[in-house]
């Protein structure tokens, strides 16, 4: 178990960079700095159990719920393929985050290892990434929940949130109102420490998976050998489209990494909740999609909005399991949106403390140990982005930013590899360097495939990153203080 201790001097090799932006934080000293923050410390109190239930909180929900409505049209029966193709690019980037967060263990995640192994401004540049893949995936996936609720009080009460009240500016409403009703909620959650909100998150994974397990025990009752075929009618192209589409449902296995300063194990039980997670979560997917296509003619989702839901009430022909299903996705919704919320903070927290933004976001609450400014300030931004701006077009943003933060870190554990050859690691990558390398070629293709207006929001998004980082990070920088 490590204690927080004392942050050392910041050795030479950092406080004399031959080029600024190449400045590197030694691997030893982000570890002694890790937990402390200002004013107080983060607590040591996550268990492996509880780290691996926040990977799954942050990764299983929308894709699963609501996505695979949208990948089995493309794809056809084949579309539990496309669910593996998916999740083995997803793996190769997991056995890296494994790695580094096995021997770099703080809540930076791959923010603080490309500070390690790529300097401060690549550094920079993964952390506003995930920006993309934090802060404004809370927002879309809270988007994502008021929808489902609506479906739950229409199967319940037979009536829905008025679309005034349910739809932001220039999609028909004024605010949407049940997104950031979830957000505001999980900033309460998120208030009391981290102690409380892992154990918050237990619960609502338990109750998605078992909604889930039921939906798979129901399902198979329906499946009809004919629906298998024929198995991929839209071909290869088809299945690696829905591949594309799917792996936003993997998104999310790392946030684990965010929380290596309140992990009592770090070392041993970070590698281990990430891996676990990506495994657990593959074969729920898997599972429940070759259910889903077998027991629902894969023509049929196009257009059907809760596909699952609706498969419970055909093959039980009462809404009963329906209803149950639609409340099962809405907590599994909401704790993405809690999981993902928390990742953010995290990471907030320790670029804060490297002097990149901000002090308050490094503000610790003595009686909590939680970083409560930090949460107040990202759960109002996530919900007003959530209430007030048409996200539709921000879900793919998401997996742009999430790819580029997953390429660097196979980048960094191959630098890690060379420049610290002899570090202890917990964790090692198999086949080293084959993994890593496949890693970032899976990762470099699927941004390749992402659409030119994603690629517009994405350079915009760097630019104005960039522009932050030279008004503010780059003289503010600790290092930077640490060199005058
Ligand atoms: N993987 C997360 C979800 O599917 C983002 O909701």
């Amino acid at each position: 178990m490590l204690d927080h201790d004392q942050a050392p001097p910041l050795s030479k090799e950092s406080r004399r960079p031959a080029n600024p932006l190449l400045r590197r934080k030694p691997v030893e000293q982000l570890v002694a700095e890790g937990g402390q923050g200002e004013g107080g410390v983060l607590r040591r109190s996550l268990t492996m159990w509880q780290l691996t239930m926040i990977s799954i909180g942050a990764t299983l929900g929308t894709g699963i719920f609501v996505v695979l409505g949208e990948a089995a049209p493309k794809a056809g029966p084949a579309v539990t393929i496309s669910f593996v193709i998916a999740g083995l690019t997803a793996l190769f980037s997991a056995l890296s985050y494994a790695e580094l967060a096995g021997s770099v263990p703080v809540s930076g995640s791959s923010y603080s290892y490309a500070y390690a192994t790529m300097g401060e401004f690549i550094a920079w540049i993964c952390g506003w990434c995930l920006v993309l893949e934090y802060a404004v995936s809370v927002a879309a996936v809270a988007v994502g929940w008021g929808q489902y609720l609506n479906e739950l009080l229409d199967g319940i009460f037979g009536f829905t949130i008025p679309e005034g009240l349910s739809a932001p500016l220039g999609e028909g409403g004024f605010i949407n109102l049940p997104s950031l009703v979830v957000v505001l909620l999980a900033m309460v959650f998120l208030m009391r420490g981290a102690k409380e909100s892992a154990r918050i998150n237990a619960i609502m994974v338990i109750i998605k998976i078992a909604t889930l397990v039921l939906f798979i025990g129901i399902g198979v009752l329906g499946i009809k050998s004919g629906n298998y075929a024929p198995l991929a009618p839209l071909g290869i192209t088809g299945i690696s489209a829905a591949a594309s589409t799917l792996f936003f449902s993997y998104i999310g296995f790392d946030a684990a990494s965010t929380a290596g300063e309140e992990a009592k194990n770090p070392k041993k039980d970070l590698p281990r909740a990430i891996m676990l997670s990506l495994g657990i979560v593959t074969v729920l997917y898997c599972l429940v999609a070759f259910v889903a296509v077998g027991a629902m003619p894969w023509q049929d989702f196009e257009g059907t909005e809760a596909a699952l839901a609706q498969i419970m009430t055909d093959v039980t022909g009462g809404s009963f399991w329906g209803i149950v299903l639609a409340a099962g996705a809405v907590v599994a919704i909401a704790s993405v949106v809690f999981a993902v919320l928390y990742g953010q903070t995290r990471i907030l927290f320790a670029m804060s403390r490297d002097g990149l933004v901000p002090k308050v976001f490094a503000k610790v609450d003595e009686k909590t140990g939680a970083p409560r400014v930090n949460v107040l300030i990202v759960s109002l931004f996530c919900g007003v982005l959530a209430a007030f701006i048409p996200l539709g077009k921000l879900a793919d943003a998401t997996s742009i930013g999430t790819l580029f933060a997953f390429a660097l870190v196979n980048v960094a554990v191959v630098i890690l590899r060379r420049t610290r050859p002899d570090m202890p690691r917990t964790f090692k990558v198999a086949l080293f360097p084959v993994t890593p390398i496949l890693g970032f070629i899976a990762c470099a293709y699927m941004m390749y495939n992402l659409p030119m207006p994603t690629w517009i929001a994405f350079g915009l998004w760097m630019v104005v990153g960039v522009v932050v980082y030279f008004v503010y990070g780059f003289r503010r920088s600790r290092l930077a203080t640490a060199e005058m």
